[in-house]
């Protein structure tokens, strides 16, 4: 099986409708709303980010997402994954009353168990959620800050796109930076092109949630190309949201032939009916890629991976390894 790495996926929105249907029984909550004959229903980002935070809000204790966290590391690991990132959000958690550092040991507890098993390396990126503003993004900023875990190695932020400026977060990844993390922001999903040059002017980030609107500026995909800037792609999501018609016009591969590193990864898997798996099936029977050139997307992802050296040393020997 192909060795794969995955850097881009949101922990609340990996939950499976039937893990989420189970904990809806035992808190006797309705879930008709959000998911209908064992599929999560949603028509448009807007939708889509409200059932997220539907089914997010059915994590109720650190158990709940120790189990999450195990899940889906587990099914990452039998997708032929060697290392997953995690994005957690601390505001969802709070929401429902948990306590960050509760929930970081829930997630870290999660992986632990799903590496006993499986092998399986992971960490966490704590992210700040762009639409509920500066203020709760510094806030998570100092959370993950003062209390440092070894498994929170990032800092990101997603959400919708297209509220507030950029600039309004820089105070959030400055001190995010200075806590030594590494830095990834959503951006060029929905925003344009405009989205990524300034969150790469003001954010110091060494990857990009997806970025496939930089397409639309040559310039920036130069740029993109000669920092080595590391898109985060998820093309099954992107088709799934409408940010392409197709994945003819996707412009993954026109991307890659500009020099741009690239990595494939599921996003919100159940929502988009994919997984990491589907993601590197995509490429190709969408994209023609051969065994070379997805070894070469698993190679970036460990390069670009928010973890220590002697880890990434191992990982990467381990792909090395698996060589035929
Ligand atoms: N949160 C979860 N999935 C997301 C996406 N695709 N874009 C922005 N924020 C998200
Ligand atoms: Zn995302």
């Amino acid at each position: 099986m192909t060795i794969k790495a995955e850097i881009h996926c949101h922990i609340e929105g990996a939950a499976d409708p039937e893990l989420v249907t189970r904990l809806a029984r035992k808190y006797n909550a309705d879930t008709s709303d959000f998911i209908q004959n064992g599929s999560y229903v949603w028509h448009d980002f807007t939708s889509f980010l409200n059932s997220y935070d539907q089914a997010s809000a059915l994590f109720r204790t650190a158990e709940d997402y120790r189990l999450l966290a195990h899940d889906y590391f587990r099914r990452l690991a039998e997708q032929g994954a060697i290392y997953g990132e995690v994005f957690g959000s601390s505001d969802h958690a709070a929401q429902m009353g948990i306590d960050y550092n509760e929930l970081v040991e829930a997630i870290s507890d999660g992986i632990d168990d799903a590496n006993k098993d499986h092998g399986i390396e992971g960490r966490i990126i704590m992210t700040c959620v762009r639409h509920l503003g500066p203020d709760a993004a510094l806030s998570v900023a100092q959370l993950v800050t003062s209390n440092p875990h070894p498994k929170v190695t990032g800092f990101g932020m997603g959400g919708d796109e297209r509220a507030f400026t950029i600039e309004d977060f820089a105070p959030a990844f400055d001190i995010a930076k200075d806590g030594g993390l590494g830095l990834t922001s959503h951006a060029g999903e929905f925003g344009g092109p405009q989205s990524v040059i300034d969150t790469l002017d003001h954010l110091d980030v060494a990857r990009i949630g997806h970025g496939v609107r930089s397409i639309e500026d040559e310039a920036l995909v130069e740029r993109l190309a000669e920092e080595q800037i590391v898109l985060e792609v998820c093309p099954g999501s992107n088709i799934s949201l409408s940010v392409f018609p197709s994945f003819e016009q996707h412009p993954l591969n026109r991307l890659r032939d500009a020099g741009v590193a690239v990595t494939l990864n599921s996003d919100d898997p159940p929502f988009f009916h994919t997984n990491l798996e589907r993601e590197y099936d995509i490429a190709v029977e969408h994209f023609g890629f051969n065994d070379d050139d997805l070894d070469t997307c698993t190679r970036t992802a460990l390069q670009a991976a928010f973890v220590d050296e002697p880890t990434r040393q191992q990982l990467l020997k381990r792909l090395d390894n698996s060589a035929p």
